[in-house]
């Protein structure tokens, strides 16, 4: 099959377009063969090597989340039959023509929704649900802030807050993407190029701040972030696309600031992919958008990664064999 596979971490030059073996499945698995995958910032750090992956991995197949449709299933597989559409979050290998899941990894996809909407689901909706209601609580009229509106998770945990009844300021670095956020739901957008998000939270909170942060970008965002939690406030951090992190994480008496990731949560919760379920059907009945920045062919992939590092997409970028 072809397929993208990395040799060595490094640049967009290590992303190479080949011939790779037909994935077997395992007795727990489920052969897909793919119509979509979807990219997400943590593919920069699987190719350069700042992220979870070691060179014990390599060579390696890309590619955390995929859709499309099961070619054979594993001996112990009860729960998916050849032919059925579906969409998996198997955190590697969606760079190709055939991938492989776990079943616990792997979701039916509703009659309506096509496999490339689907294909950008599971990492931005599974992270920003179990982070912000799992993980933190997120209530009915709580106010939360959302950081980098405009990316896959941000996106997708505006219209999550939102359908459940809570107030949602959010920010982004250009008046475009504010705009389309206000479109998504978002109560209040923030310029963070032409506007201190403190002041405007502040401002926008008759200063009492927000009960819910969820933080994505790290270094001085992170830092000032901590100034707009209202008493009793949650902050949540689980990325560093910016900045670092401190670490041991501060603490402010009064406010709760933790780390979330959503890999080794559904580790311990396998049911938590079925959470998935209720957004694919939302999302089917028109009520929730997901939105597909751009969609590229597998052979370029490097393209769809410098638009990813450009940071000028709103929503996910996509790919297709
Ligand atoms: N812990 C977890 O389980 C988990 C799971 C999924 C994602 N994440 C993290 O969540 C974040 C969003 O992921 P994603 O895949 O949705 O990202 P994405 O679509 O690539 O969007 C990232 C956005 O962050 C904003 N940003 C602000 N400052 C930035 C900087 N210095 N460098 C790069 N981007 C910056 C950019 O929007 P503007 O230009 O508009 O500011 C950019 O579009 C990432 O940090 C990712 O690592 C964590």
């Amino acid at each position: 099959m072809k397929a993208v596979r990395i040799h060595k971490f490094g640049g967009e030059e290590v992303l190479e377009y080949e011939d790779a073996p037909d994935p077997q499945p395992g007795r727990d698995d489920v052969l897909v063969k793919v119509e979509a995958a979807g990219l997400n910032r943590a593919d920069l750090g699987t190719r350069d090597g700042t992220g979870r992956y070691t060179e014990k991995d390599l060579p390696m197949i890309m590619g955390f989340e995929f859709a499309g449709t099961v070619a054979a299933v594993g001996s112990n597989v009860t729960d998916f039959q050849p032919g059925q559409r579906v969409v998996a979050d198997p955190g590697r290998g969606g760079y190709a023509e055939y991938a492989l899941a776990k079943h616990y990894q792997t979701r039916p996809v509703p009659d309506g929704l096509d496999a490339a909407t689907a294909a950008a689901m599971p990492a931005v909706f599974l992270t920003a649900y179990h982070c912000m209601v799992s993980h933190a609580g997120l209530k009915a009229d709580d106010r939360v802030l959302i950081q980098a509106g405009g990316s896959g998770v941000g996106v997708a945990a505006i219209q999550i807050a939102k359908h459940l009844g809570a107030r949602v300021i959010t920010t982004a670095g250009s008046d475009e993407k504010c705009r389309r956020l206000h479109d998504l739901g978002a109560d209040e957008t923030i310029n963070y190029t032409r506007q201190d998000f403190v002041q405007e939270v502040n401002r926008l909170t008759g200063g009492r701040g927000v009960d819910l942060v969820l933080e994505m970008v790290g270094g001085a965002v992170f830092d000032k972030s901590l100034e707009v939690l209202a008493p009793g406030g949650r902050l949540v951090t689980i990325g560093r696309a910016g900045g670092p992190v401190p670490e041991p994480l501060p603490t402010i008496e009064g406010r709760s600031i933790t780390r979330f990731g959503i890999t080794a949560h559904l580790t311990q919760n396998l049911e938590g992919y079925k959470a998935l379920d209720q957004f694919m059907a939302l999302v089917r009945d028109k009520r929730m958008q997901v939105c597909i920045d751009r969609t590229y062919p597998l052979a370029k992939v490097a393209e769809a990664h410098r638009r990813l590092e450009g940071r000028e997409h709103f929503g996910k970028v996509v790919l297709t064999p």
